[in-house]
Formats: C-alpha cells, structure tokens, sequence
C-alpha cells in the first residue's frame, strides 16, 4: 500500500524508536509517531513521507497502552527535552534496557544479556545542570528546543532541572528587558546574548550562572550582578565569550564576574571543584551508582597502574586512585585538568598524575614511548565514543581489563566490535538511568582479554 502525505490511517504501534516515536509498519514501511506506545492501536495523520520511513501525527488512541500516564509537564510534545514522560517510569527503564540490547545486535553482531537499567526512586530535578537557548522569535524566548528545530520553547520552570533555575531564568527575563540587551540571531549571526548555563551542587546547593555572550566584552556586568546576587547559595557569576556561528555552545573563554569562579560539590566523601568549561556528570544520585559500578567493574588490586582516559575534572580517576597503585588522568580541557589537579590535592590523594591532551595522542605516548603499561585502562569519551587511535593502542598492549563508560550505546557498540580484533570480548553490561524522561541513558561495560 502506498502510504501519502495527509492519508489517515490506523496502526498498531510495533515498538519504541530512538527517540522514543512510537513505531508502527505499513507493508513493512515504518511510521514514526510521536507520543503513541507499544501495543497501542492509534489513529495517525500522515505528516511527510521520506524515501525509507515516514512521519505521522497521532490523532487518536484507540486502544491505550497500561503503560501510558498523563505526563506532568504542560510542555510536553512541543519541548524536545522529555520524549517519554508520557510512559510509566518502570517501562522507560524497560525500554532503555532494550534500545542496548538492539543496538549490540545490530552493530556488534552480539546477543548479550545487558543487566536492566538501573533507576532512580524518584526521577524528576535530578539536573544540576541546565542550558537555555534564548532568542527572540515574536518576542523574547529563554527555554529549550523544539524537537527536531531550532525553535525555541518558552519555558520558567522545568521539572527535571533544579527549581533554582526558576527566579534564575526570571531575573534574566527582567534584566534583558530593562537593559535592553540584544539576542543572539543563529541566521545573521548578530546580536549578544546567546546561552544562559546554570550548574548547582546538589549536595553543597552552591550555584553557577553562565551567561553565553556573541562578543569580546559585555557593557553590562555591574547590572548583571545586581540582578543575580541575591540568588540563593550563589557562589559565582561567569561570562563565557562565543563569537563563532556553531552550534556548539561554550566559547574557549570566561571571565568571573562575582564569586570564586567555580562550584564546589561532592560525589561520596570526595570533594570537586567545577569551572564553566568542566565537564560534571549532570546527575549526582545515578553518578554515585555509575562509578560505583565502573569501580566495581575495574576489579582492582593494589599495585596496578590504571589509566583514565577523558577523565574531566578527575572525579572517577581519584576513586580509581584509593584502590590502586597509580592513576593516570587523561582530559583535553585545560581548566577540566586544573580542577582535576586541584581536586587531587584537596583530596590528599598523591598517586593521580593529570595530562592536558587528547586520549588518542597522550595514551600511545604514555605506552609506546614513556613505557608506562597500564593494567587497567576506564575509558568515558562523550557521545561520538573513543578515537580508533586510542583503541588501537589500547589494542596493542597486554591491557587485560577495559572498563568502558558511555553515553551513547551505539558508539559503545561500535567500539565493542572493533575491539574484538583485539581479543576483548564485552563480558558485563549495566545500563544507568542518569537521564530519566528522556531516551538517553548511560552505560558501565567491563570487556575483558
Ligand atoms: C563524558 S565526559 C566524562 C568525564 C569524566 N570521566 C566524568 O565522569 O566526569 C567526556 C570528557 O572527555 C573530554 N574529551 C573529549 N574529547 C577528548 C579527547 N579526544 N581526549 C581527551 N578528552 C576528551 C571532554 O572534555 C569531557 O570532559
């Protein structure tokens, strides 16, 4: 059957994509529907037709799923941030557990019973991080994207951030306002403001804001800093300078403009310094998990060097440092690896040596041509998964253990199969919830020679 644009059509909903669309399949042609549920029968407007997958509207629930609730949040559907707060919390788990086991199937070629996701007992303002677009489209919008788009969701208050974010996100409405400030145009590239970027420690509450600025210098910092110092617990304002037509968010500059230009928080009894430019896991709860299990994975014993590769501020290398030998800290953010150095030291832990560098550069160096060998190597690259470089080092030494933290499953599978060349075969797998209401989901896996 061929399937138009605006045919109206009922279908039974087969299973959950990537981006949690329901998906239902017209003579095997998928349907991608935002908001319906596995095991629904729904009514759907077709919206486009592409060459190998089509998009539809639900217009209809015909037989609902008992995984289906209401979802809490007035944005939902429109902002792109929470695709499944329309599913029960169990089930999303379920879901996520599902999207690995998919994924090592399809790009590793391997059956492999992943362990269930682990969740939070109560998932909602678990952020301790935010980012705001802001722009001005009709009139003036601070929020998050729509999905798929550019535009922008106005948004006061989110129920996964921190509530903070919400006289936060208000004084910077007024303070735009009265002074008059420009907004960034993404189009021409012109106007000031770009970004507004909270962080809060959840354990100390100290607060971080970011303004994002498309410029050298900003005219209006005294005003700024009268509009946010009353802030509870604030602890620093930053302006970070991003001249550049990307969509990548953070320039390479900041400058403090109150406070001590850094948050403080701590993960267990282990205390960290945060800059702007920083990397921080953006969920304290799940990240106590997270390294838990890593740590836990990595079966350490107390004459072994490990490296840590992308280790950021040195949060899972100083763990890994009470129960080893030496670590080493490999991060390509310089103001990360200065805050990790100084998180060392205000640890008093001596046996954690950081580098400024990339993994794929610093590691075979280190090996090849320092001749240290590690006996453990954790790997925890961002979303595009580790370089083949680092791999294939990796690859060439007599490392037994690889303990391999990933936020994106597919490039974890990816680099899971190009490692069995070398003879590492995944041998646990442990999903963490650190995204809860959105497809995304964090993963510990331990591979072993
Ligand atoms: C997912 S974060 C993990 C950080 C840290 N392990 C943690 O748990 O907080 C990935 C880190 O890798 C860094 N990074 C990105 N590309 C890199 C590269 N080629 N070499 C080293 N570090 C890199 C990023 O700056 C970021 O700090």
């Amino acid at each position: 059957m061929e399937i138009k644009k605006n045919d109206f059509l009922e279908v039974e909903i087969l299973d959950i994509g990537i981006n949690g669309e329901g998906i239902a399949k017209i003579d095997n042609f998928p349907i991608f529907i935002n908001g319906a549920i596995t095991g629904e029968f729904v009514k759907i407007k077709i919206l486009k037709v592409n060459k190998n997958f089509a998009y539809g509207k639900l217009i209809e629930i015909i037989k609902k799923s008992e995984k289906r609730i209401e979802p809490i949040c007035e944005h939902f559907g429109a902002c792109g941030g929470c695709s499944l707060l329309h599913i029960d919390y169990d089930y999303q788990l379920d879901i996520k557990t599902n999207f690995i086991k998919s994924n090592l199937k399809k790009i590793a070629n391997l059956d492999f019973n992943v362990e269930r996701a682990m969740g939070m007992k109560n998932p909602l303002a678990y952020r301790n991080k935010a980012s705001f677009p802001i722009s001005y489209q009709d009139n003036l919008k601070i929020g998050f994207y729509k999905p798929r788009s550019h535009n922008i969701v106005n948004i006061e208050n989110c129920i996964i951030q921190s509530p903070i974010n919400e006289p936060i996100i208000a004084k910077l409405r007024k303070f735009i306002e009265i002074n008059n400030i420009s907004v960034y145009d993404e189009k021409t590239g012109k106007g000031i403001l770009r970004h507004i970027i909270t962080r809060v420690g959840n354990k100390t509450g100290e607060v971080m804001v970011c303004l994002v600025i498309n410029a050298k210098s900003f005219a209006y910092e005294n005003e700024l800093v009268l509009a946010l110092k009353d802030i509870e617990n604030i602890a620093t304002i930053v302006l970070n300078f991003n001249t550049k037509n990307t969509n990548v968010i953070l320039g390479d500059k900041t400058k403090t403009i109150y406070g001590k230009g850094y948050i403080t928080d701590y993960i267990k009894d282990l205390k960290f310094n945060i800059s702007p430019l920083s990397f921080y896991q953006i969920n304290q709860v799940q990240t106590e998990i997270l390294y838990k299990t890593a740590l836990d994975y990595c079966q350490l014993s107390k004459d072994e060097i490990v490296f840590d590769a992308y280790c950021g501020i040195g949060t899972i290398s100083l763990f890994l440092a009470k129960e080893c030998k030496m670590v080493y800290g490999i991060e390509i953010i310089e103001d990360a690896i200065e805050n990790a150095k100084q998180n060392a030291k205000e640890n008093k832990i001596e046996n954690a040596k950081f580098l400024v560098g990339k993994s794929e550069e610093v590691i075979p160096n280190l090996i090849f041509k320092e001749g240290i060998v590690p006996d453990t190597i954790v790997v925890d690259p961002p979303r595009k998964g580790c370089d083949k470089a680092l791999l294939d080092a990796i690859g060439k030494t007599e490392v037994k253990k690889l303990v391999y933290v990933s936020c994106d499953n597919s490039t974890l599978a990816r680099d899971i199969a190009y490692l069995k060349q070398y003879g590492f075969r995944l041998e646990k797998l442990q999903p963490v919830d650190m995204f809860c209401m959105t497809c995304h989901i964090e993963c510990v896996a331990q591979l072993k020679r």
